[in-house]
């Protein structure tokens, strides 16, 4: 792993949008709309930082939604020791590492196995039978963190005789959570409410087959990866680098301003083979984006939707 947290491939100038805001362009009111009140000295330095980041590192931060970006910039700064935010940038200007740990504030690098469970026994029950009809399958799991989602994936793929076959390829933009993904390594003390996760996510077997318990950690199967592959890849700024019959985005959308969840969804639309499925996070939605009539509602409150013939 790359001890420069910059990402890799993709530079300002090939990324997309505008290096400074420009009138009406980048959240600016649209032609008759009234003007919204003017940003405050804080709103400006939040944006000013996010410019900042994205010209030194090509990360994309511009079209995350304001109010939550704010308070994780201002629990940065708290914990990081820095008196305001410009202090804050002119070192992240000049040094990777400070970049790095903010990074770890900016992404939110939280996630739980068979987080909603019900969303697992949705797929289980409905996306399932549909896959096994395929030779093999591809599943992008796109913001997976540090990997919760993926080994409960593979753990439900292997029980419904699908692993051998599946490809899965998870992706996010945080090279340390991609790291502790791949070890897949977890607190034992959240073990137990994995467990409990796992059986109402219709889990057929003990949930302590998957993992070996040491020194305080839960390890598991190594061997529940050997078809995931873990890869450096943004929503905000890369494009689509697979066909694959599942997408599961949770939690990430609910980040990301009307713009960027169109485009991410755009994505998603694109990598999707014919009537593929899309699952979001429970408190995302497809309804209101430019994606909303290009999928059909599988399993509503599950959040798991079929890409429309
Ligand atoms: C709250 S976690 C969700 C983890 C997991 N999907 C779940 O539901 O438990 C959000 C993840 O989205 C990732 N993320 C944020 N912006 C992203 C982007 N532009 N492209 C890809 N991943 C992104 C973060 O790094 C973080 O790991």
């Amino acid at each position: 792993m790359s001890a420069n947290p910059a990402r890799q491939g993709a530079s300002p100038g090939e990324a997309g949008g505008d290096v400074l805001p420009q009138r009406g362009a980048r959240g600016g009111p649209a032609p008759g709309e009234p003007a919204p009140p003017p940003p405050s000295a804080a709103d400006i330095e939040v944006r000013l930082l996010m410019e900042a980041i994205y010209l030194r590192y090509s990360h994309d931060f511009r079209d995350y939604t304001g109010a939550s970006q704010k308070r994780r910039v201002n629990y940065a700064l708290e914990q990081m020791g820095f008196r305001s935010i410009s202090a804050l940038q002119e070192q992240v200007l000049r040094d990777d590492q400070v970049f790095g740990r903010l990074l770890q504030y900016l992404t939110v690098p939280v996630s739980e196995m068979f987080r909603d469970p019900d969303y697992f026994l949705a797929l289980r029950q409905q996306v399932v039978p549909v896959l096994h009809t395929y030779p093999s399958i591809k599943v992008w799991v796109a913001g997976c963190s540090t990997g919760e989602e993926v080994y409960s994936l593979a753990i439900l793929l292997r029980e419904e005789g699908l692993l051998d076959r599946a490809l899965i390829y998870a992706t996010d933009i945080n090279p340390q959570s991609l790291e502790k993904a791949r070890q897949g390594i977890f607190p034992a003390d959240a073990v137990r409410e994995y467990t409990a996760n796992y059986q109402r996510a219709g889990g057929r077997k003990s949930f302590s087959d998957y993992y070996t318990a040491a020194y305080g950690s839960a390890r598991f199967d190594p061997a529940l990866c050997a078809n995931v592959i873990f890869a450096d890849h943004s929503l905000a700024t890369d494009s689509v680098f697979a066909e694959t019959h599942l997408v599961s985005c949770r939690n990430v959308l609910i980040y990301f301003n009307r713009r960027l969840q169109d485009r991410a969804l755009g994505l998603f639309h694109d990598s999707l083979c014919h009537r593929g499925f899309l699952g979001l996070g429970a408190k995302e939605s497809i309804d209101f984006s430019a994606y909303g009539e290009r999928f059909d509602t599988l399993a509503r409150a599950e959040r798991i939707f079929r890409k429309r013939a």
